[in-house]
């Protein structure tokens, strides 16, 4: 995933059965969470390093390691203790839509490798309910499930270990893209559906919820259903997101409480 810092994680063999992976020390931010890289950024006043180009390396990797070398907020992400440079990316809408509260049950799906079940945390948030294809190493607070979201069997584990309604459901859901556009276009469309669908069969009344969504923002038939669901439904694109990426993040507060389309 080309926004994940190279950070060790625990070596699991991928199955299509889920996992679950919960407790273990604290992993939290190292320092103090308000502190998202500015333009100004120290870093991004050093020079702009390129890398050599090895025999054997093909020129994308070279460009990405460039990109991830000159990154202020991955650096930032490094220094902080953070598993992700998207970890300022919830910061930065948390800080715009106070979404997490001391207390919050949040779902996270896609929450590989971390960052936003650390950044939840680290706002006292009482429990956070991830899902991720691939595993992640132990958070506390967290109750991890190394599944595939859109396995027909994927919500049901997921409600199992909620307890009760949650406060706010997260997706930072991206699938690997396939270079083929309206297959990849799909994929996204499909993924961003489910989140949806799965946060309305579930959210308590005046709960929240975040996707990412990709090309200027999600369908329409889908933004005329959350906009029937919830009270305010926004786009948003927080500065932390690279300004060539095609993603935004779409925001839904206030929800009113199911009704079928
Ligand atoms: C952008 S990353 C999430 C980063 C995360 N928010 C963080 O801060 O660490 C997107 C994640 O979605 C996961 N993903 C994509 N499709 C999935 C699926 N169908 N089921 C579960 N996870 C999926 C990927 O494995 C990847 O880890």
């Amino acid at each position: 995933m080309s926004d994940t810092p190279k950070t060790p994680r625990a070596s699991q063999p991928q199955n299509r059965k889920p996992r679950r992976m919960s407790g273990g020390k604290p992993d939290g931010p190292k320092r103090d969470r308000k502190t998202a890289p500015k333009a100004e950024d120290s870093a991004t006043r050093l020079m702009h390093r390129k890398v050599k180009t090895a025999r054997g390396r093909k020129i994308g990797s070279k460009l990405w390691l460039e990109r991830q070398i000159n990154d202020p907020y991955v650096k930032k992400a490094q220094e902080m203790g953070y598993r992700s440079r998207a970890a300022f990316k919830l910061e930065e809408l948390n800080d715009k839509f106070r979404l997490i509260r001391p207390g919050s049950l949040v779902v996270d799906l896609g929450c590989a490798p971390g960052g936003w079940v650390q950044v939840a945390m680290g706002l006292g948030a009482e429990r956070v309910v991830g899902i991720d294809v691939l595993p992640v190493e132990l958070i506390a607070g967290s109750e991890l499930l190394k599944m595939d979201f859109m396995d027909d069997e994927a919500p049901a584990a997921i409600k199992a270990l909620l307890g009760r309604a949650p406060d706010i459901v997260l997706s930072d859901l991206a699938a690997n893209t396939t270079g083929h556009r309206q297959t990849d276009h799909l994929k996204t469309v499909a993924l961003v559906d489910a989140a949806a669908h799965f946060a309305m069969e579930t959210l308590k009344p005046g709960g929240h919820f975040v996707t990412k969504v990709f090309q200027g923002g999600a369908e329409k038939t889908l933004l005329d259903t959350l906009k029937e669901n919830f009270k305010t439904v926004r786009h948003a694109k927080p500065k932390s997101s690279r300004k060539g990426s095609p993603e935004i993040y779409l925001v839904a507060l206030g929800f009113k409480g199911y009704h079928t389309h």
